[in-house]
Formats: structure tokens, C-alpha cells, sequence
């Protein structure tokens, strides 16, 4: 298969790149992360998380930051919800679309979610009906695509089943992530292949964590199977606080410097999303992991 002519970026660093910090970060700084990001021409960013503030404090602000914002035309601004309680805090906020989020792993499922895949997959379909009356669109996830912090390896018949079954309950859009970035280029091919057999391939995205620094070689490898979404974090900041150890999302920059090498469009100002990656890491007192950023920080 070719690679894709046009790939749609999802920046996750709001939401998966901020939620393990241990130190406070004010909702001024969030709303400002997201307006850059917004700037740089971002069309999607995943704004905030309608979780339990027990489970993760950093998120607890998510009222403030959903009805902070300044929207962009032409740009979504999402949350995950994770159960019915999460949906209506965020439809009440106005928001315009969501993500539920499931895993290819019983052990994952119960460390994040506190409940069985299958458990999950029954308290999402009410999620899913009451957001289809709201005329809110919602986004599935699936953690643990390519490996799992407390059962190792996952097979790629799990990941197809649980991702048809998000699909089949009504997710527009399935993204695959590896959580906890021990895939590799082939295992990452035949992962999609699988997922693809059931769920056409422009509805699935690639959602790589780069703990063991593959997760652009394993990109490389889902473009050419025709992966056209990719979920990203600039700066690569991140990690997931259920998954001990891994680290942020592959970083926005150096996807979009691939890209545009490969002549893919993505209609992202390359230059305002390093700058954003450097203030954000520099306001939070984080390394930059983009080595693109580093690279044009240098310049
Ligand atoms: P639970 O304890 O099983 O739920 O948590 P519960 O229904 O028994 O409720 C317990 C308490 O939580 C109650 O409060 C509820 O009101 C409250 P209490 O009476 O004790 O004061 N509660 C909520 N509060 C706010 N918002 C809500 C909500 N729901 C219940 N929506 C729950 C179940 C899912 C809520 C919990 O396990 C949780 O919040 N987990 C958070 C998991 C999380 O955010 N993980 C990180 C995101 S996933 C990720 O990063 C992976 C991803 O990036 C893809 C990848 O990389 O693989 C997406
Ligand atoms: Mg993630």
C-alpha cells in the first residue's frame, strides 16, 4: 500500500503529555498550551480528561480548561470520558467531541479503568448512545496494542477484537496505542493488519508511546500499511500514570518532520509547533524529547 497523501495530526499533549506530571501545572498554562498548539495549525487537540481526580489529580481541572479555551475555527478540542458521570461534566462544558478508552489487556484494563474489558465495553455503549443524542462524535482507544506492563505480550487477535467492538458500538475512529512503547516496526505492521481486517483503515490511528525510542520507526511502518491519523504530543512529553516507566508520546515535531520529508501534507507550521514544545518544557521544567525541537531551538 502507498503512503497516504494527507495525514491528520491529534495532539494529545494537553491531555496524555500533562497527566503524569507530579507537580501542579495552572490551567493558564494548559489554556496557553492549547492555544499555541492551536496556532501552529493543530486541527485536533485533546484538551482535557473527565476522569476520576482521585485517580489523576493533574486532570482535575478539566471544567476550567474545557470552558477556558479559546476555540479555533476548524479546530476540535476533546476529552476523554471514561463513563456516563465523565460524559455529561464534559457535554455540560460544551464539548464537541470524546474518547473512551479501552485496552487490549484484562490486567491493564483493571490497573486504569478499575474494571474487565468486558466491564469497560458495557459501560461504554450508554457513553456511546448518549453522546449520539448529543450529536457529540466519539473516538475509541485501545491500550496496550503492542505490549502490556503487567502481561507482556498482547496478540494481535485480542487488539482486532476489542477495537471492532468500539467500532461496532459506534466509534468513528479506533487509535491504537502503545502505551508503554515496546513495539517494533513488524509487530506494529501486523498489529494494524489485524485491526484492518474488521475496521477500514482510514478509521484507525496510530497512538505510539516512545519509551524504547521506536515509536517513529513503527510510524514509518503503519504509514505504508496507509495509517492516515497519527496521535502525538509536542515536545514528546508524557507518560501514562497506570503504565510505570513509560514515557511521553512520540513528539508532534519530529512526526511532522518525517511527514513533511515524505511529502505528506499536514498543514502544521513546523516552526511555531518547536517553539511551543520549547516554552511548554521550559514553563514546566521538562526536557524537550523532540529532537526536531532541540534541533531548531539550536538554529
Ligand atoms: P471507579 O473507582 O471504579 O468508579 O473508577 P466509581 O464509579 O466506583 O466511582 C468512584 C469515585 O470516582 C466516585 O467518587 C465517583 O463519583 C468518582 P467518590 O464517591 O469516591 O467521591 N468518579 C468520577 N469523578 C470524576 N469524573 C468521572 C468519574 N467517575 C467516577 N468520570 C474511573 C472508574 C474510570 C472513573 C477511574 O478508574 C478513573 O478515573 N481512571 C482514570 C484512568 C485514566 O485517566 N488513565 C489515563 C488515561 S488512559 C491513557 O493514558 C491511555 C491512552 O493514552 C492510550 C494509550 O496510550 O494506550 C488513552
Ligand atoms: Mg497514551
Amino acid at each position: 500500500m502507498a503512503f497516504p497523501k494527507k495525514v491528520r495530526l491529534v495532539e494529545v499533549g494537553p491531555r496524555d503529555g500533562l497527566q503524569n506530571e507530579p507537580n501542579p501545572i495552572d490551567t493558564a498554562t494548559k489554556l496557553a498550551l492549547i492555544d499555541r498548539l492551536g496556532a501552529a495549525g493543530i486541527g485536533y487537540i485533546e484538551a482535557a480528561s473527565f476522569v476520576s481526580p482521585k485517580w489523576v489529580p493533574q486532570m482535575a481541572d478539566h471544567r476550567e480548561v474545557m470552558t477556558g479555551l479559546t476555540r479555533r475555527q476548524g479546530v476540535t478540542y476533546a476529552a476523554l470520558t471514561p463513563n456516563l458521570k465523565g460524559l455529561e461534566a464534559a457535554l455540560a462544558c460544551g464539548v464537541e467531541e470524546v474518547a473512551v478508552f479501552g485496552a487490549a489487556s484484562e490486567a491493564f484494563s483493571q490497573k486504569n479503568i478499575n474494571c474487565s474489558v468486558a466491564e469497560s465495553l458495557e459501560r461504554f455503549a450508554p457513553v456511546l448512545e448518549r453522546a449520539k443524542a448529543a450529536n457529540v462524535r466519539v473516538r475509541g482507544y485501545v491500550s496496550c496494542v503492542l505490549g502490556c506492563p503487567y502481561e507482556g505480550e498482547i496478540s494481535p487477535a485480542k487488539v482486532a477484537e476489542v477495537s471492532k467492538a468500539l467500532f461496532e458500538m459506534g466509534c468513528y475512529e479506533v487509535s491504537l496505542g502503545d502505551t508503554i512503547g515496546v513495539g517494533t516496526p513488524l509487530a506494529a505492521k501486523r498489529m494494524v493488519e489485524a485491526v484492518s481486517r474488521d475496521i477500514p483503515m482510514e478509521k484507525l490511528a496510530a497512538h505510539f508511546h516512545d519509551t524504547y525510542g521506536q515509536a517513529l520507526a513503527n510510524l514509518y511502518a503503519v504509514l505504508e500499511e496507509g495509517i492516515s491519523v497519527v496521535d502525538s504530543s509536542v515536545a514528546g512529553l508524557g507518560g501514562c500514570p497506570y503504565a510505570k516507566g513509560a514515557s511521553g508520546n512520540v513528539a508532534s515535531e519530529d512526526v511532522v518532520y518525517l511527514l513533511n520529508g515524505l511529502g505528506i501534507e499536514t498543514g502544521i507550521d513546523l516552526n511555531k509547533l518547536a517553539e511551543t514544545g520549547t516554552w511548554i518544557t521550559q514553563t514546566i521544567g521538562r526536557p524537550n524529547r523532540s529532537k526536531v525541537g532541540v534541533a531548531l531551538a539550536a538554529k
